[in-house]
């Protein structure tokens, strides 16, 4: 029986969403983070706070492959839930059934607004007065699984998708751990 407070994060990049659920973890421990990019920023960081990593370059071997190894590693460090925090990769079928229902992801939209990539800039573009982030659950659909909650973000007459990114993040930063702590109860 896997315990959803053990959570893990995996991430590709910088890793601000990242630090934040650890910073602010309560009701949940990170137990590990993941990485299909050996070098990804955050990685170094979690190493300085005492988290334990794990990184595959997902270059090296092909995708099905990928997801089978990441898939036993998170089972060899008993975690119950797997938060995506700017993972840049399309997860497979396979591995969204062998975790259905525990995987959980951060997207820079007011969901089911914009899915996909450049967001903020398509929000600018409709002319949108209201952009924000959303965390779902993850399905076999690009960022189509149920919402879990919302954080708004005005956009101002002078945003570029770059000032409304800024902002967005902040929000993203407060909502990850909130909604974290409550779907680890369910
Ligand atoms: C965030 O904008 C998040 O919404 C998206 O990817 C970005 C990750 O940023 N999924 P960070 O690595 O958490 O700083």
């Amino acid at each position: 029986m896997r315990d959803p407070k053990r959570v893990t994060i995996l991430i590709s990049g910088r890793g601000s969403n990242m630090r934040a659920l650890v910073e602010q973890a309560a009701g949940y421990e990170v137990v590990l983070i993941a990485s299909n990019k050996p070098h990804a920023a955050g990685l170094d960081w979690a190493r300085g706070r005492g988290i334990q990593t794990w990184a595959l370059d997902s270059k090296s071997v092909d995708k099905a492959q990928f997801d089978r190894i990441l898939s036993a590693a998170l089972d060899h460090h008993d975690v119950g839930t797997i938060a995506l925090a700017g993972f840049m990769r399309i997860l497979t079928p396979w591995f969204v059934e062998q975790w259905r229902g525990r995987i959980v992801n951060i997207h820079p939209s007011l969901l089911p607004k914009y899915r996909g990539l450049d967001t903020h800039a398509r929000a600018i573009a409709a002319g949108d007065a209201i952009s924000g982030c959303s965390i779902h659950i993850v399905t076999e659909e690009l960022d189509a699984g149920e919402v879990l909650g919302h954080a708004e973000v005005p956009i101002e007459p002078d945003d570029t998708p770059t000032s409304l990114e800024e902002r967005v993040l902040a929000a993203e930063h407060a909502l990850y751990p909130r909604v974290m702590r409550k779907f680890v109860r369910r």
